[in-house]
């Protein structure tokens, strides 16, 4: 292991009880880092409200509120349009603008009554694979009725447009976003859908609490969830800071629209070697707004993806020593599968670090940092010591890099996977903050 020096002024990444209520409690995401932890990352790299702030994984948007509240515009790029919404709903600019947030509600409101008293009957839907017909069909019209509504433009600043050709890349509308937020987080109590350990399994009709809740019923629920999180906004936001923007962007980290040397700091957090499936842990989302092949599509395009996309990728000396050690260690196992399958899914993946960090290091103005947070893990019994592989990565990629921050982990999510301690007992999982200077 390299020797660390390590910086005491960042806070955790870990985040508290307290961060998975009110607006962080509007989805059960299980892979967000604190608030306080961004601030602190924000003063370390000494940003102000001059600055742009880009987050390229950009997952529930901890980075936009958090560097919102500091009055620093931001861009979120995540590739699941899902996590934009999320993200997008959680938008200041929302607060200053109620009314239309109520009078909205109500027209929507009106279009799902009056699609009902039409009698929409309920036709093929993917959504019925996990939740009864008569809780799918209410859905399934909120969403039409959210989808027909029209919603006031996001006033982009001049500043913003100058960086993106917005048009090719489908941003989040905020107030579009907050109502399909509002179903999404119905939909989750309505499906029966029971927290678990693992961030990926669905108690399909499992509940039958719902099954004859009525299309009425589900519209109140909807209204109700509406007032539920404008309260959660009051409560969080800081009202003086109305001029910013925090623009989430459905862009994938590997190929970023960004104009070079555009972007004054970078905090972040990848998805790591975990083998969670995050394009899964969003199904039920992403099956309301698109279908199934859509699914399947973004889960071979998400990075850390579990599934096999690419065979013919090789070890790549670019990557470093401690990840063609580790890969060569992976090819070589003996036990099932290590060679025909992890081989692949662990090649596919960093060859995807590598892309992201070429575009991380190409967006940032010279000399201006990125922070990115990383977990280890282990294949069987070899650690995967992520910090160190992308610390060398980026050293080879030609910028600066060293780890500033280490702490272990309890009930890491590699731990969810019973069999894992076979190999290893006792392990010791890190959380680290790798930094990138340009
Ligand atoms: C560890 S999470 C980010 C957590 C975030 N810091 C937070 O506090 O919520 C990683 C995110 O990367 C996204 N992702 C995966 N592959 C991507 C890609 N190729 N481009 C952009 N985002 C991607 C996932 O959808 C996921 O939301």
């Amino acid at each position: 292991m390299m020797q660390l020096q390590l910086f005491k002024t960042l806070e955790s990444a870990k985040r508290g009880k307290k961060e998975r209520s009110g607006i962080y409690g509007w989805h059960s995401y299980y892979a967000g880092y604190s608030e306080k932890f961004v601030a602190s990352a924000i003063d370390y790299l000494n940003l102000n409200s001059d600055h742009l702030l880009l987050d390229p994984w950009n997952g529930s948007g901890t980075t936009g509120v958090v560097a919102s509240n500091f009055g620093i515009s931001s861009l979120g790029l995540d590739i699941n349009p899902v996590m934009n919404i999320f993200s997008a709903a959680k938008s200041r600019y929302l607060l200053s603008q109620k009314p239309i947030l109520y009078q909205l509600s109500h027209e929507i409101c009106q279009t799902y009554s009056q699609m009902i008293s039409e009698g929409n009957p309920l036709t093929e839907d993917p959504l019925l694979e996990l939740m009864p017909a008569s809780v799918c069909q209410g859905i399934r019209l909120l969403h039409l009725s959210i989808e027909a509504s029209q919603y006031p433009d996001y006033p982009l600043s001049s500043t913003l447009v100058q960086f993106i050709p917005i048009s090719n890349h489908p941003t989040s509308n905020p107030f579009q976003s907050f109502f399909h937020a509002a179903l999404f987080i119905i939909t989750r109590q309505l499906m029966g859908w029971q927290k678990s350990s693992n961030p990926t399994w669905f108690k399909a009709n499992s509940s039958q609490l719902y099954s004859d809740y009525g299309l009425e019923q589900i519209r109140d629920k909807f209204r109700t969830t509406i007032q539920g999180m404008v309260a959660d906004l009051e409560t969080y936001q800081n009202k003086n800071q109305s001029q910013v923007f925090h623009l989430p962007i459905t862009m994938d980290s590997r190929e970023i629209a960004l104009s070079d040397n555009s972007i004054d700091g970078i905090i972040t957090s990848p998805p790591y070697l975990t083998r969670i499936d995050y394009a899964i842990s969003t199904k039920p989302e992403l099956l309301i707004l698109r279908d199934t092949t859509y699914l399947r599509q973004l889960r071979e395009k998400m990075m850390g993806t579990p599934v096999i996309v690419d065979k013919t990728i090789q070890i790549n000396p670019i990557w470093g020593k401690f990840c063609g050690r580790l890969l060569e260690n992976i090819l070589n196992h003996p036990s099932k599968a290590s060679a025909s399958y992890y081989f692949h899914t662990q090649t596919q993946y960093f060859q995807d670090v590598e892309k992201s960090l070429q575009e991380i290091i190409r967006v940032l103005k010279p000399k201006c940092k990125a922070m990115i947070v990383v977990q280890s893990s282990y294949f069987k019994e070899h650690e995967i010591p992520l910090s160190e592989i992308y610390v060398e990565m980026i050293q080879n990629l030609g910028s600066y890099s060293q780890v500033i921050k280490r702490e272990p982990v309890r009930g890491h999510l590699a731990s969810i996977n019973s069999k894992s301690n076979q190999y290893k007992p006792n392990k010791v999982y890190y959380e680290d903050v790798v930094l990138l200077e340009k």
